[in-house]
């Protein structure tokens, strides 16, 4: 048998105890999966006295991971710190350059030096694995990186933030407010102490950046993603959304169009018969569309220690396997060097339509108003109704709410015809405007 895989692992958190409790646990079986023995020689965190519940005996401690990266006796260096600078950008730059193997869950640092990181691991001839770092367990990277080759992808969306769709589903099945859901998602632990990265909509756009490049071969443009989180839908945008057959997920969606690559992460109205309307709580989805293959849905656990210490294990399997200096995929799908520039996509009609949620004077003349300034921006409505205003709305006394939807429209036109409403005098409360996706096959 050949040599064993000599392994570090940086961060010892929910990702890295579950993995040093899994490589022990499956030592045997991956031995013989993988030709060769899989050995965590080096580990390095924060707090060296703290009990992380796994045995850590014969395991050299480093006290940075930049010493482990420069001097620890290993192949694969693992890196389960998070965030986009500090440690875990040093480190992986240094373990790199030293040509080690990199494993990253880390979607903030690949979002942020992703093209410099895969140009470097081309350049020394060593593979830069990152299967965790998109949707935790589900095998998203392998499918487009190399499940999908020779497939011209036209779209890939999916739910990829699970504190958010948990925040989602529990208003929607309890009738609790955003924030009581918030309280509970940060009370179980899905939620961060600081939750804005999650539900303003930041690390969906770092994950959604990685997939566009993956999916299209453009360079990664994480700061070219239109963003918008869900701390302004409330119970009466979920409600109406129910009365009209649609749920509200976050969605991140990149989309091919003739004028470049669309990137956009924002509250979504999925058809409630749609599969992806039914994916609940801390649950992850990713779709692709894609010409040769047609559409391809995949459901799973986005989080948690051992599912994503799953796909990291995956990628340090995969090193195990491969032969030295081989590189089977590039790091992006395609060499560094040859992806396209990216190209962001001209503003064009937006194919689902619009849900736009107006609280309004209940006067007459009011309907027709909202009407007519729709009719004046050209948008054409599928549906326009008028509901007694919900007793949760401050304003809601001698008020009324009016849900339109709308067929196929530009943002622009939405938007104007938005400004001219906000115009009149008869607007009670901020109007809510939220996009309509309609999945091809699910
Ligand atoms: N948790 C998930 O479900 C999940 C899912 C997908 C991807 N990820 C990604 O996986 C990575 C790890 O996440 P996690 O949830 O395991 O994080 P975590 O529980 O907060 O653990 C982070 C670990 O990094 C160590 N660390 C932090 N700063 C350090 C520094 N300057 N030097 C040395 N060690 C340092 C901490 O040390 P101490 O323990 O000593 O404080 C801790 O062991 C992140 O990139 C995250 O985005 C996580």
């Amino acid at each position: 048998m050949a040599d064993a895989l000599k392994v570090g692992i940086a961060g010892l958190g929910t990702v890295g105890a579950s993995l040093v409790r899994i490589i022990g646990a499956r030592a045997k079986e991956l031995s013989i999966t993988c030709g060769r023995a899989i050995e965590i020689t080096a580990v390095s965190a924060r707090d060296r006295s703290r009990d992380r519940g796994v045995d850590l005996s014969g395991i050299t401690w480093f006290d940075t991971p930049d010493a482990m990266a420069q001097e620890a006796d290993i192949d694969v260096f693992v890196e389960l710190i998070g965030g986009a600078e500090g440690a875990a950008d040093t480190s992986v730059r240094a373990a790199l350059r030293r040509g080690l193997h990199v494993v990253t869950a880390n979607k903030a640092l690949l979002a942020r030096h992703g093209m410099e990181f895969a140009a470097l691991a081309e350049d020394k001839g060593v593979l830069l694995n990152f299967e965790a770092a998109v949707a935790g367990g589900i095998p998203v990277i392998k499918a487009l990186r190399e499940s999908l080759t020779g497939n011209k992808v036209s779209r890939v969306y999916g739910i990829m933030n699970g504190t958010c769709n948990y925040i989602l589903t529990r208003m929607e099945k309890e009738g609790l407010t955003f924030e009581d859901c918030l309280k509970e998602a940060q009370r179980l632990g899905y939620a961060e102490a600081d939750p804005a990265f999650d539900i303003e909509g930041n690390d969906t756009a770092h994950k959604l950046a990685i997939l566009t490049t993956l999916a299209f071969g453009t360079q990664i443009a994480a700061d070219q993603i239109y963003l918008e989180g869900i701390s302004n839908i409330s119970i009466e945008d979920i409600g109406a959304a129910a009365d009209l057959g649609y749920r509200i997920k976050l969605l991140g969606v990149a989309q091919r169009t003739d004028s470049g690559i669309e990137q956009r992460v924002h509250p979504t109205m999925v058809p409630r018969d749609s599969v992806i309307a039914q994916v609940d709580g801390v649950t992850n989805a990713v779709a692709i569309e894609s010409d040769i293959l047609g559409e391809l849905l995949m459901v799973g656990p986005g989080a948690g220690g051992d599912a994503t210490a799953s796909a990291v294990l995956g990628d340090i399997a995969d090193i195990a396997k491969s032969r030295p200096g081989e590189q089977r995929v590039p790091v992006l799908g395609t060499p560094a060097k040859a992806l396209a520039p990216y190209v962001r996509a001209r503003m064009r009609s937006h194919e689902g339509g619009y849900f736009i949620r107006l609280t309004v004077a209940d006067r007459t003349g009011v309907f027709a108003s909202v009407a007519s300034r729709m009719a004046e921006n050209n948008i054409s409505l599928e549906s326009i109704v008028q509901r007694a205003a919900s007793q949760t709305v401050a304003e809601a006394r001698d008020s009324k709410t009016i849900i339109l939807v709308t067929h196929a429209t530009t943002e622009e036109s939405v938007r104007n015809a938005v400004s001219a409403i906000k115009a009149e005098s008869y607007l009670v409360g901020e109007p809510q405007v939220i996009r309509i996706e309609r999945p091809k096959a699910f």
